[in-house]
């Protein structure tokens, strides 16, 4: 069994001056090695989820909370965040706003240097992340000067040169074009198939998450009201219209087919190959 590195146990949070709580009694366990999509509609509680894994939530911000989240057997309530960022590394929606440096390799300096690595270890790692990013040679090029995707992937960099054991990303290709988007879902990828990296993402793509995820939490209303195999999850076709979240366009088809009088698969197809072999191309004379 893999170990756990992060485990929520019924964790609730409210902001300071709101009305109601953004996460209620939420339950999860995330273990090493996994790739763990997180969906849901707009203010179901994404963000606030994300929050709490890297102790942001509920160290640095004003609100209150019931149930405990522990990180690498850390309790978060009780550790300091500069200390949690060692185990859990954080890329945020808008590459822009996470990148203020004059070029590529201060930018991943930046947090090594709040943590103390020396100097020769500095330019080792930097050199080492840029090269699992795809920007081997953009030491000197400016975040302002590199395309949406290419800073994303800048700020993944930043976030591993810490030697994080889990990368939490939220929403990190909504603000990315279609080649952006597909350079950074191929460094996630890349990173949980190649070095085991334990990936939590928020990801509104849900063909490429049914791709790639072990597991799909969709949260509603502050809530995890699904949590399993993509496969199990986007199934659901009524219940994730409820949440409103989008099943794959082959799942919507296979639904649309049974509807329309064909039986039901077996299993609900939520990838293009899967749809392929439940409806199997007619074979030519
Ligand atoms: N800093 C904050 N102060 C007060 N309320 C907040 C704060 N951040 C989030 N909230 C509230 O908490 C709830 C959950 O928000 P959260 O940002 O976690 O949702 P989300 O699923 O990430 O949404 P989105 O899809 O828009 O990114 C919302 O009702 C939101 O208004
Ligand atoms: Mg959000």
């Amino acid at each position: 069994m893999a170990d756990t590195l992060i485990t929520i146990e019924d964790f609730s949070y409210q902001y300071a001056l709101t009305d109601t709580p953004a996460l209620k009694h939420l339950n999860l366990e995330i273990k090493a090695g996994e790739y763990v999509a997180v969906m849901g509609a707009c203010a179901a509680g994404k963000t606030s989820l994300c929050l709490t894994m890297n102790g942001i939530i509920p160290n640095m911000m004003a609100g209150g909370h019931t149930g405990k989240v522990t990180v690498a057997g850390h309790d978060t309530a009780t550790t300091p965040v500069r200390e949690l960022a060692r185990t859990v590394g954080m890329v945020f929606d808008n590459p822009e706003f996470q990148l203020s440096q004059v070029s590529a390799r201060e930018e991943i300096a930046l947090g090594l240097e709040n943590t103390g690595v020396p100097r020769d270890e500095m330019l080792r790692r930097i050199k080492e992340v840029l090269a699992i990013v795809g920007l081997t040679g953009y030491e000197d090029r400016s975040p302002l000067a590199m395309s949406g995707g290419q800073q994303q992937r800048l700020a993944i960099a930043a976030a591993l040169a810490m030697y994080p054991q889990v990368l939490v990303l939220d929403e990190p290709t909504s603000n990315l074009d279609p080649i952006g988007k597909e350079e950074v879902f191929a460094v996630a990828a890349r990173l949980n198939r190649e070095r085991g990296m334990t990936i939590v993402i928020v990801e509104h793509e849900v063909e490429v998450m049914a791709a790639y995820a072990d597991r799909l939490v969709v949260m509603a209303n502050g809530e995890i009201v699904l949590n399993d195999t993509p496969r199990a999850v986007l199934a659901q076709v009524d219940k994730l219209a409820e949440y409103r979240t989008r099943p794959p366009q082959v799942t919507e088809m296979a639904y649309a087919l049974t509807q329309a009088g064909r039986p039901a698969p077996a299993e609900w197809p939520v990838t293009l190959e899967q749809a392929l072999s439940v409806y199997p191309p007619v074979e030519a004379h």
